[in-house]
């Protein structure tokens, strides 16, 4: 499963580019206007440091609209991928940009008809906002169980990014089911690398190591 960060924050990016883990970046106008930077300047960064795919959001609510957003943030780079609403214009322009050669992330997917419907328009990716519904005490990853089974039926390609991830948990579930893609935020991925027993067992190996004579380093 590949891993992506869910932000708009370049210093987190490089951290997990550091760790060599990063595979792509998500970001939508909540995550930049908390870096409380330029759009056109922050992703622009973002879209060079990454290799991987960096999807942008846009903000027209008709076609014609995210269409022109689509292709002017398409411009930055050969990695962006243009995430565009799950709407009725949405579908119409998914497929006007796919047919382009741009990549498109159909985002605020909440039922398998959603991503059915989007990948029926073509999508590269789609992605079912897990935490959202837990929020409102839905069962998100049932969502992901059945969008995979539906992709499964009908070999689709469509790329299944798990988003809205909220725990590592949910990292872990998503593997499991076999999605694609998890995007989640920088705090959850941090806390992937975490367990208290590495922890106790490293501080017992180093305490023990002082006790080994000839130690070479
Ligand atoms: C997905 O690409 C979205 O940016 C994101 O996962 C939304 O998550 P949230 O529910 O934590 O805002």
């Amino acid at each position: 499963m590949q891993f992506f960060l869910d932000t708009g924050n370049v210093d987190e990016i490089k951290q997990a580019l550091e760790w060599g883990i990063l595979d792509g970046v998500t970001t939508n106008p909540t995550l930049i206007a908390k870096t409380g930077r330029s759009f056109m300047e922050v992703a622009k960064e973002i879209v060079k440091l990454v290799d991987g795919p960096v999807s942008l959001e846009t903000v027209s609510l008709n076609a014609e609209g995210m269409i022109k957003e689509g292709r002017m943030l398409a411009e930055l780079g050969d990695n962006v991928v243009v995430k565009i609403p799950m709407t009725p214009e949405g579908v119409k322009a998914i497929q006007v940009l796919e047919s382009e050669g741009i990549p498109v992330n159909v985002t605020l997917i909440f039922s398998p008809a959603q991503a059915l419907i989007a990948a029926k328009a073509g999508a590269t990716f789609v992605s079912p906002f897990i935490g959202r519904l837990d929020d409102i005490s839905g069962e998100g990853m049932k969502l992901i169980r059945e969008v995979k089974t539906i992709f499964d039926n009908y070999d689709i390609d469509t790329q299944i990014i798990v988003a809205s991830v909220r725990h590592p948990m949910h990292v872990v579930e998503a593997a499991l089911i076999g999605a694609d893609i998890c995007t989640m935020p920088f705090e959850v991925m941090k806390k992937l690398f975490n367990h208290p027993l590495t922890d106790k067992g490293l501080e017992q190996f180093l305490k023990d190591w002082e006790k080994v004579p000839g130690r070479p380093f």
